[in-house]
């Protein structure tokens, strides 16, 4: 796709995230979200400690800026039971080994925007995922207003689960968020479609009332937290708020 912001035709290559990219990679979170991270943050990025990065540079980029960064993901491994989806996660025998991607911070530089890049990054993750036996999704939250990377998300076939009210408190302003996830390895969710319509035409089968029992037991066991995401316009109102300050958002905007 041809960039009008680009005067010159570039080359994209995806390596990892190294000592030296600290200074780039702190200016493009500055100049990407609205929210400071700290400098033990990118310390850790850049080390590799607990985090896991992918950059992009422009090989064709001139005046000796081809490995510089223009784009970046982060992300780190969560235990599932430890995490706060684990009630969107299907129980299985082994779940206390079950692992679980957090994409922490992904941005791509303005001028190289619409290129496929943060396509290219998120992919990445999920390879990386996917590689990892014991993960079951890669997850994120993104603030409700930020309609290229919800669009994006979609388009790589996450699924929106929850809007999550006041997650986010930036400047003194609440804001919602989505929940987006992406299951891998066999990971899912613990009431599928297929699994409700079975469940109803067994209902069908053996009668109502024993399938509100099991949807009523099913109901208590893993009481809701949060309201189901609807495609804009449909939203519930939710009944669980996180909220999220400038402080504690360290490693959770994207
Ligand atoms: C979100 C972001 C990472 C996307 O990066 P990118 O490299 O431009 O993404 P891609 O090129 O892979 O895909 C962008 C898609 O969004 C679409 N898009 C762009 N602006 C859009 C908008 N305002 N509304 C809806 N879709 C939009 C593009 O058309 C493209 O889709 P297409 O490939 O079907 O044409 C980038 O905009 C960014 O860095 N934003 C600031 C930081 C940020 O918000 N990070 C994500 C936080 S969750």
């Amino acid at each position: 796709m041809l960039n009008i912001k680009l005067s010159h035709n570039p080359l994209i290559q995806y390596r990892p995230i190294r000592t030296s990219d600290l200074e780039v990679l702190e200016k493009l979170h500055g100049d990407l979200f609205p929210i400071r991270y700290e400098s033990e943050f990118f310390q850790n990025v850049v080390n590799g400690r607990d985090i896991v990065s992918w950059g992009a540079v422009d090989r064709n980029r001139p005046n000796g800026q081809s490995d510089e960064l223009i784009g970046f993901v982060t992300a780190r491994t969560v235990l599932a039971k430890a995490s706060d989806i684990e009630e969107y996660l299907r129980y299985d025998s082994s779940r206390s080994e079950q692992t679980l991607i957090y994409i922490l911070t992904l941005g791509v530089a303005d001028s190289y925007r619409n290129l496929g890049i943060a396509g290219c990054l998120i992919r990445e993750v999920i390879k990386y995922a996917l590689n990892i036996p014991t993960c079951r999704a890669v997850y994120l939250h993104v603030i409700s207003y930020n309609n290229p990377a919800i669009y994006l998300y979609k388009k790589m076939s996450f699924q929106c689960l929850r809007r999550l009210c006041d997650f986010y408190f930036i400047n003194g302003q609440h804001y919602d968020a989505y929940l987006f996830i992406y299951y891998v390895n066999g990971g899912r969710s613990p009431c599928s479609p297929l699994e409700l319509i079975k469940l109803l035409v067994t209902g069908a089968k053996s009668g109502f009332n024993t399938v509100a029992a099991k949807l009523w037991k099913k109901e208590d066991r893993k009481p809701s937290k949060w309201s189901k995401c609807k495609e804009s316009g449909s939203l519930l109102p939710t009944k669980h708020s996180k909220r999220m300050s400038n402080e504690d958002a360290l490693t959770q905007f994207v």
